[in-house]
């Protein structure tokens, strides 16, 4: 059932969503070599309860942790943990919050330093078709055309791999609500979208194989092939003529290029 949302219920979600912005921006400040995972968790379980907000991941289906933390080879729902992060790493942070009972889920992938080449094309491109989708999501399309917009921009340009087995979702009172929103897909298939339907648009793309398996742990997903991935998500108002984002990368994009000053060689040099 898709559960259409009024105008104080956007601007509701608007605030969650926007919850959810300020506490990745925090999380990219705190990236860097040898910063591991879980220190990065703690601080998001803390910002976003300092904030009047509970991280809705925590305990959902049982996941054990504050946010999503995917480095390299894992594509979603990675375990925040003691590992280092190391230079040419990318680390996909996904973090969920539930503020005044609505739900903002979205995520940014971060590359530590130079990624190289082929990452940085892979990141790009992958942020790239998050934008292109949500070109897509107007009132009178189908989902299938967000779809659509995703694959063509990475799997049919680049060759990367789209994951089938993860979609993105309606949200809203729940985590999860109808539709689900595919990364591949046929133009003009699926559900109408109508204003006020707010989806949360998150292509997971391979610079590899499209095959992911799920670890013993029942939530890391990796790739087959163990080569990297990437995932950006939005969370997105359908209005008549142009999407309305509710998210916004403005303040995460701000950390990430302070960041990358800290990578000069200046920093290297002296500073590290
Ligand atoms: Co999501």
């Amino acid at each position: 059932m898709i559960i259409l949302k009024n105008k104080e219920e956007i601007e509701l979600m608007r605030q969650s969503a926007l919850l959810v912005s300020k506490t990745l921006c925090e999380a990219a400040k705190m990236l860097r070599p040898g910063i591991t995972s879980l220190t990065i968790d703690k601080m998001i379980g803390e910002f976003i309860y300092d904030h009047k907000a509970v991280p809705s991941f925590l305990n959902y289906r049982g996941y054990p942790f504050n946010s999503c933390i995917s480095v390299n080879d894992v594509v979603v729902h990675g375990f925040p943990n003691n590992d280092a992060l190391k230079e040419g790493d990318i680390v996909s942070i996904d973090i969920g919050v539930i503020l005044n009972e609505w739900h903002g889920d979205h995520a940014y992938t971060f590359a530590i330093g130079d990624p190289g080449e082929e990452l940085a094309q892979l990141i790009r491109a992958t942020k790239e078709s998050l934008y292109k989708g949500i070109e897509k999501a107007v009132a009178g399309n189908r989902v299938g055309d967000i779809s659509f917009a995703i694959q063509e921009h990475t799997e049919k340009k680049y060759g990367y791999g789209v994951v089938r087995e993860l979609v993105g979702h309606g949200v809203g009172k729940s985590l999860h609500e109808d539709p689900q929103v595919p990364n591949y897909g046929k133009r003009g298939s699926g559900p109408k979208m109508r204003e006020g339907l707010v989806l949360a648009i998150e292509p997971m793309i391979n610079l590899g194989t499209r095959k992911v398996y799920t670890e013993e742990d029942g939530w890391t997903v990796r790739t087959e092939d163990h080569k990297p991935s990437v995932h950006f998500e939005h969370d997105v108002c359908v209005k008549k003529g142009k999407a309305d984002i509710l998210s916004n990368y403005a303040p995460i994009e701000a950390a990430e290029k302070a960041n990358a000053n800290l990578f000069s060689d200046y920093y290297r040099q002296v500073v590290l």
